[in-house]
C-alpha cells in the first residue's frame, strides 16, 4: 500500500516536472509564503512584492489547494490597493482574481468591495458565503507594459484577495473590433455534457480558462431543460488545433436533443448589456451518409436569430472538427433563455459542445497626466508612496494626488511635503495643465526651479525648506491664477523678478542668502499694495492675461482632450486588428510565390499567383490592386469578415499580408483549377460524367447557401461565374472569391457601381441597382445553363444568327421542349433524361427577369439533390460516384501546369448588355 502511494506520488511529480509551463503565465499566491507548483503543474509565487496590507491564513473543509489555505487583506479606508503585473503590449490576457473569505477576520461578516482594472471599474466583489471561491475573469488586449489590478471601496469589511492569476493568449479568437475600447468581462463558459462536475482547465486548456461543468448544480444555473436531452462523449481525438478553440478535452463531451430540441436558462451576472457570445459544435456521433444534424438557434422572443442554420459537420468540414458559430456584439437580458431546435429536414435533434458568453466592459482611459504621473513616480523606486500604482485618480486618487472630477479626470493637487525627496525637481511636474496646488515643501531638493508655463492653472506653490539655488524663474510671474507663492529657506540667488514683486499675490522668499529683492522689507510676507499706476499697470497685466489664457485654454481643449484615445485608436488599427487571420510578412510570400513569379489567375479586385509556403503547403496569393480598397481600416475590415466565413464549399480564407503598399490575401491552393476549365478547356480534361457536374453544381450551390443563410449578416456574392467554382484534389466544388464586397445589410456600402461579369449579370440589378440574393441566384442559373450545355455563356458562334447569349438560347429551346438541343453533347448521353430536366427546369427558373419569380439557393438545393437522387436511382453501381473519381483523379498525375485560373474582370459596356436577356 505504502509502496504503491509512493509510486503514485513518483508519477505525479514526474509529470509535474515533465511539464513545461506556459510562457506568459503568472499565478499569484496572496498572503503566500513560497513557490510551488501545484498538481496542474502550474508554478505559483506568493505576492511579496506587494508592500500595502496583511497576510492572513485560513483553514476550509475539503479545501486542499495551498493557494486557498493564504489571502492577503487591506485597510477598509478610502484609497485603493494595486497589483500590477507586467505584460507584453499588443497581447491579449486572460486576467481572474479569486477570493475565498474562510472567515480570515473571525467576524463573520461577508466583505463588500470593489475591484478595478486601471481605471476601469471591474466588478462589486459580494461575498455571500465563506466557504466558496468567488472568481472574476477579464480578457484584455493590453495596451501599455504594464497591467493593475486595484482593490477599493469596502462597503463591508476589508478587501481581500486569495489569488491573482495572468495567462496569455496565443492567437485572436477573442479579438473584437471593440477590443481598444471594450473589455470582456466573464459571464459564462460551459463544458455541455461533462463527464463529472469538474472544470476543464490546464493542462487539458493550455490557456488555462475554466471550463465549468453543465452538470453542476446551482441556483439559475441551466434549468429548464429540454426532455430528450441526453448527454454524449467520444475518445476519438477533436482537431481543435486552431487559435483559442476549446480544448479537445471540452469539445469530446456534448448534448444532444434527441426529442429534437435542446433549451437552457441561465442567470448572466452583470446584464442586461452587450455580449460576445460563441457556441462551440463538433460533430463527435457516427452518423450514417443518410442522415443529418441541421438546427437553428432559437431566443425566445428574437426570432431573428434564427435565420442561419448550422449543419456542424459542413460547417465544420468534417466529423470531429470544431464550428464556432457566435455572435460578436448582441444584447442579452440578464435571465437568459436559449436554445437550438432541428430543422423539419434533419434527421437528428441538435447538438451542443460548450459555450462561452463575456460581456463588453467599457474601458475607462483614466486620467490624462496618468503617464506623467507614472513617471515621475518611477524616480523613486524606494518610496512607499511611488508604489501605489493603477491609475493616479481613479478609481480612488494616490494618497499624495487629487484629481479633478471629469471622466478623464486632471491631476489637480500634488502633496509631497516632508517626503525626504532630494535631487533636482523632476520636469514632469511643469507638464500638468490642470495642476493647481504643488506642495514640495520640507524635502532636500537641489538644483533650479523649473519653469512652470506648463501649468497655467497653478495657484498655490510651496517650494520652501528645500536646498534649490540659482535664480527665481521669472516666467512664475506669468503664471495668470497665482495666488500664493512660498520659496523661504532655500539657496536661491540673484534678483527676485520685477513681475513677482508686481503681483498682487502672498509671496515668501525670505531665508535666501544669496537673493535679492527691491524692497528691504523686514516684514517675510510682501503683499503688493496697489498704488495708482500700480493699478493701472495691473490692469493691463491683468487684461494681457486673460487674452492669453484665453488662447492656452483654447489650445488646450484642441489637442490635449482628444489625442489620448485618438492616438489609442490610430495604433490599434494599424497594429492590433491585423491579428484577426494570420499574418503574413511580405518577405514570405515573395519566398513562396518566387517574387509572384506565376500568375494563376486574375478576378475580382487583383490577381491570383501560385505560392508554395515554406512548410510545404501550396497557397493561392491575391495581389490586390491599389485602388480595391479606401483605406487600412477597410481592408483590415474585409480580413476580418473573411476569416470568420467558414465552409467546406468555400475555398478557405488563409491570411494576409499587408506591407509597402501592398493588400494581399491568402487562400489555400485549389489543384484542379476552375469549372470553367473542366467545361471548355485549356488545361484540364472536360468533365463527361453527367452526375460529376450535378455534384459540382450541389457544392457550389451548398457554399452559396451558406453565404446567404448561413452568415449573419448575409453575405452576396456578386460575382459568381465558373471561373469562380474551383475544384480540389478530389474534384470537390469550391467558391472562391466571397466576402470582398460588402455583406447584404449594410446598406450604405451597396455600391452603385455595378460589379459583375457579363453574361452572369443579373439584368434587374444591373437596371435597379439594388443588390438581393437574387442576383446571385441569376448568376447560379447561368452556370447550371453552361453545366447542362458546356457551352460559355456569350458567345458569337454558338447560339445561331440573332443570339449571343445562353439564356435566351437555353429558354427559347427548353420551353419548347426541346433539351437534346442544349445537352453537351461530350455527355455522350451517358444520363438520365430526368434528371437532366430537373436542372434545365431549374436553371430556367433562376434567369427569370424578376427576382421575385427566381427560386432561393436553399431550393436550389434541393433540386439539385432530386437530380442526384434520380440519376443515382437509376444506376445502382455508381452509389458513391464522388469516391470512385477522387481516387481516380489521386491516382493520376495532377496536372500541375496552371493555366489562367479566372477570367478577368470585364467592365460592363452598354453593347455587351444589350447582349442580356430581358434587355432586348
Ligand atoms: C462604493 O461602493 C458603493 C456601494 O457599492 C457605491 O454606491 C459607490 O458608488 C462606490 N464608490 C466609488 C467611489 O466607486
Ligand atoms: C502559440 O503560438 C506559437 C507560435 O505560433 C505556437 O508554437 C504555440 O504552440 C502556440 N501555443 C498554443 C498553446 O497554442
Ligand atoms: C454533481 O454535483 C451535484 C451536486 O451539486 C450532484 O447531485 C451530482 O450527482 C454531481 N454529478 C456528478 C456527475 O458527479
Ligand atoms: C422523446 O422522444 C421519445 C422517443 O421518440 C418519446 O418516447 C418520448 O415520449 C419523448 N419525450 C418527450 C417529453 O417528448
Ligand atoms: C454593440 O451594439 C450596440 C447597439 O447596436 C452599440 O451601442 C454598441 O456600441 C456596440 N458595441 C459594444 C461593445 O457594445
Ligand atoms: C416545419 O414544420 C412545422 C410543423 O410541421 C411547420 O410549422 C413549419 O413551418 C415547418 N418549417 C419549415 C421551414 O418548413
Ligand atoms: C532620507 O533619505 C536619506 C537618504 O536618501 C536617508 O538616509 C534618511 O534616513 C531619510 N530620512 C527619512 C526621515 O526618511
Amino acid at each position: 500500500m505504502g509502496d504503491l502511494r509512493r509510486v503514485l506520488l513518483l508519477q505525479i511529480l514526474l509529470v509535474s516536472a515533465s511539464k513545461a509551463q506556459m510562457p506568459g503565465f503568472i499565478s499569484l499566491d496572496c498572503g503566500g509564503s513560497g513557490e510551488f507548483t501545484d498538481d496542474l503543474g502550474l508554478d505559483w509565487t506568493p505576492d511579496n512584492k506587494m508592500i500595502y496590507g496583511t497576510k492572513a491564513s485560513i483553514s476550509i473543509p475539503n479545501e486542499n489547494r495551498r493557494q486557498y489555505t493564504t489571502l492577503r487583506y487591506f485597510p477598509a479606508d478610502n484609497r485603493k490597493y494595486c497589483y500590477t503585473l507586467n505584460v507584453r503590449t499588443r497581447t491579449r490576457y486572460l486576467i481572474r482574481a479569486s477570493f475565498l473569505y474562510g472567515d480570515f477576520d473571525k467576524s463573520n461578516v461577508f466583505p463588500e468591495f470593489d475591484m478595478s482594472l486601471g481605471a476601469t471599474p471591474w466588478s462589486t466583489i459580494l461575498i455571500s458565503d465563506a466557504y466558496t471561491v468567488e472568481s472574476e475573469e477579464l480578457v484584455v488586449l493590453a495596451s501599455s507594459p504594464t497591467l493593475s489590478v486595484c482593490l477599493s471601496n469596502a462597503t463591508i469589511g476589508q478587501p481581500f484577495i486569495s489569488t491573482l492569476e495572468l495567462r496569455q493568449f496565443n492567437g485572436s479568437m477573442y479579438y473584437t473590433t471593440y477590443e481598444a475600447e471594450f473589455f470582456l468581462s466573464l459571464a459564462a463558459r460551459i463544458n455541455f455534457g461533462a463527464e463529472s462536475n469538474d472544470s476543464v482547465r490546464y493542462p487539458d486548456d493550455p490557456f488555462d480558462r475554466i471550463w465549468e461543468s453543465d452538470s453542476v448544480k446551482r441556483a439559475n444555473f441551466l434549468v429548464d431543460v429540454a426532455p430528450g436531452t441526453e448527454r454524449i462523449s467520444t475518445k476519438m481525438p477533436v482537431f481543435v488545433s486552431t487559435g483559442e478553440i476549446p480544448p479537445e478535452k471540452v469539445m469530446q463531451t456534448a448534448v444532444v436533443g434527441q426529442n429534437g430540441s435542446l433549451t437552457y436558462r441561465l442567470d448572466l451576472a452583470g446584464f442586461p448589456g452587450n455580449a460576445w457570445a460563441f457556441s462551440y459544435f463538433a460533430e463527435i456521433e457516427d452518423l450514417p451518409p443518410s442522415e443529418t444534424r441541421k438546427f437553428k438557434l432559437v431566443i425566445p422572443g428574437m426570432p431573428a436569430f434564427s435565420k442561419p442554420t448550422v449543419n456542424v459537420q459542413e460547417n465544420a468540414q468534417g466529423k470531429y472538427r470544431v464550428y464556432e458559430p457566435g455572435y460578436y456584439n448582441v444584447t442579452l437580458p440578464f435571465i437568459f433563455s436559449f436554445g437550438f431546435k432541428k430543422t423539419n429536414d434533419s434527421s437528428r435533434g441538435p447538438i451542443l459542445n460548450a459555450l462561452e458568453i463575456y460581456k463588453y466592459l467599457q474601458i475607462n482611459f483614466g486620467s490624462q497626466d496618468a503617464t506623467i504621473l507614472a513617471s515621475f513616480a518611477a524616480h523613486y523606486p524606494e518610496a512607499d508612496w511611488a508604489q501605489e500604482g493603477g491609475d493616479p485618480c481613479l478609481p480612488a486618487a494616490w494618497t499624495w494626488v487629487q484629481c479633478s472630477s471629469d471622466s478623464q479626470p486632471r491631476v489637480v493637487s500634488l502633496i509631497l511635503s516632508g517626503k525626504n525627496l532630494t535631487g533636482t525637481i523632476s520636469l514632469e511636474l511643469t507638464k500638468l495643465p490642470g495642476l493647481v496646488k504643488l506642495d514640495l515643501d520640507g524635502n532636500s531638493f537641489t538644483g533650479q526651479i523649473p519653469d512652470f508655463s506648463g501649468c497655467p492653472n497653478l495657484e498655490y506653490i510651496h517650494l520652501e525648506n528645500n536646498e534649490l539655488s540659482g535664480a527665481l524663474p521669472s516666467t512664475l510671474a506669468d503664471l495668470p491664477n497665482l495666488k500664493e507663492l512660498y520659496v523661504q529657506n532655500n539657496k536661491l540667488s540673484g534678483r527676485v523678478p520685477q513681475g513677482l514683486l508686481k503681483k498682487n499675490i502672498i509671496f515668501n522668499y525670505s531665508g535666501n542668502m544669496g537673493l535679492h529683492g527691491k524692497s528691504n522689507s523686514s516684514n517675510h510676507t510682501i503683499i503688493i499694495l496697489c498704488s495708482v499706476i500700480g493699478a493701472a499697470l495691473l490692469l493691463i497685466v491683468a487684461v494681457a492675461c486673460f487674452l492669453c489664457t484665453r488662447k492656452k485654454k483654447k489650445n488646450y481643449s484642441k489637442e490635449n482632450v482628444p489625442t489620448a484615445p485618438a492616438k489609442k485608436l490610430s495604433s490599434y488599427l494599424s497594429e492590433v486588428a491585423t491579428e484577426t487571420a494570420h499574418r503574413y510578412s511580405l518577405s514570405e510570400i515573395e519566398d513562396a510565390t518566387m517574387k509572384f513569379e506565376r500568375r494563376i489567375g486574375s478576378g475580382g479586385f487583383g490577381i491570383v499567383y501560385y505560392g508554395k509556403l515554406a512548410d510545404g503547403k501550396e497557397i493561392a496569393v491575391k495581389l490586390l490592386t491599389n485602388d480595391s480598397f479606401q483605406g487600412i481600416r477597410e481592408f483590415l475590415n474585409e480580413v476580418t469578415l473573411l476569416s470568420r466565413i467558414h465552409h467546406r464549399n468555400l475555398v478557405t480564407f488563409l491570411g494576409y499580408s499587408q506591407q509597402d503598399g501592398k493588400n494581399i490575401l491568402v487562400y489555400e491552393f485549389m489543384h484542379n483549377g476552375t469549372l470553367k476549365e473542366h467545361l471548355r478547356g485549356p488545361g484540364h480534361e472536360k468533365i463527361v460524367s453527367w452526375i460529376k457536374r450535378l455534384e459540382i453544381a450541389e457544392d457550389a450551390a451548398k457554399g452559396i447557401e451558406y453565404l446567404h443563410t448561413g452568415c449573419s449578416p448575409t453575405i452576396i456574392h456578386r460575382d459568381l461565374k465558373s471561373s469562380n467554382i474551383l475544384l480540389d484534389k478530389n474534384m470537390r466544388a469550391k467558391v472562391s472569391d466571397f466576402g470582398l464586397s460588402k455583406p447584404a445589410v449594410d446598406g450604405s456600402h451597396i455600391s452603385s457601381i455595378v460589379r459583375g461579369t457579363v453574361g452572369y449579370l443579373d439584368p434587374e440589378y444591373y437596371i435597379s441597382q439594388q443588390l438581393t440574393e437574387k442576383s446571385d441566384i441569376y448568376s447560379f442559373g447561368v452556370i447550371l445553363l453552361e453545366l447542362i450545355s458546356g457551352h460559355e455563356p456569350i458567345s458569337n458562334e454558338n447560339f445561331g444568327i440573332n443570339c449571343r447569349n445562353i439564356v435566351a438560347w437555353a429558354r427559347s429551346h427548353i420551353e419548347s421542349g426541346n433539351i437534346q438541343a442544349v445537352i453537351d453533347p461530350a455527355l455522350q448521353d451517358d444520363y438520365d433524361m430526368q434528371s437532366v430536366w430537373k436542372i434545365a427546369e431549374t436553371a430556367i427558373m433562376c434567369v427569370k427577369p424578376q427576382g421575385l419569380q427566381r427560386p432561393t439557393i436553399s431550393e436550389v438545393v434541393k433540386d439539385i439533390q432530386e437530380a442526384i437522387a434520380i440519376e443515382r436511382r437509376l444506376q445502382p453501381d455508381r452509389e458513391f460516384p464522388a469516391e470512385m473519381i477522387s481516387k481516380k483523379s489521386m491516382g493520376s498525375s495532377v496536372n500541375l501546369d496552371l493555366a489562367d485560373m479566372a477570367n478577368s474582370e470585364h467592365n460592363v459596356t452598354f453593347d455587351e448588355l444589350l447582349m442580356q436577356p430581358g434587355l432586348r
